[in-house]
């Protein structure tokens, strides 16, 4: 049997490709992160594509991926943080979203990762995206699970017990 994939999604440091590349190896399943992808493509960090070519810019290559993820199966995906705002984001597969309140994603991200991230450069406008962008990733979401003080290992747990 085809298993469908599945695709991460959630705000910022909610650990989504770690989550994802842990459970693809556990599964012994394809992982693809949309980010990473992006990266290798230019040979560019993700920040570096933003301030060469633009957020739009950016937004249609996770398009180009959202169209090609939909016509996979079995893998287990890690997307950015606004790759669900792709119109076919259900058609990819079963959506698992990695929930964490704002202080506690902005407390988990060292200052490092904090400047790989150019929506987070701006504590302000990080927090107003969180806001305008929660609901959506719930009502997109089959699972949600609740990371805050979790490790991985229960983490992967939640999720296969949602897969049987
Ligand atoms: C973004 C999240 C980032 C990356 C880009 C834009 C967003 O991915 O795709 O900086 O719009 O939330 P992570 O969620 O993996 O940090």
């Amino acid at each position: 049997m085809r298993n469908e994939n599945l695709l991460f999604i959630g705000f910022m440091g909610c650990g989504k490709s770690s989550v994802a590349r842990a459970l693809a190896l556990d599964l012994k399943r394809v992982f693809f992160d949309s980010d990473d992808l992006i990266e290798l493509k230019f040979k560019l960090s993700i920040k570096e594509i933003f301030q060469k070519y633009g957020e739009d810019f950016f937004r249609k290559e996770e398009r180009l991926l959202a169209d090609f993820f939909a016509k996979t199966s079995n893998a287990i995906i890690a997307s950015g943080g606004g790759f669900y705002k792709n119109a076919n984001l259900k058609e990819i597969g079963k959506i698992i979203y990695l929930e964490a309140d704002f202080d506690f994603l902005k407390n988990r991200l060292s200052k490092d990762e904090l400047l790989k991230r150019p929506l987070f450069s701006d504590e302000k406008h990080a927090r107003a995206l969180f806001e305008e962008r929660i609901d959506k990733y719930k009502s997109l979401a089959q699972q949600i699970i609740n990371v805050e003080n979790k490790s991985i290992e229960t983490i992967k747990d939640e999720i296969k017990k949602g897969l049987i």
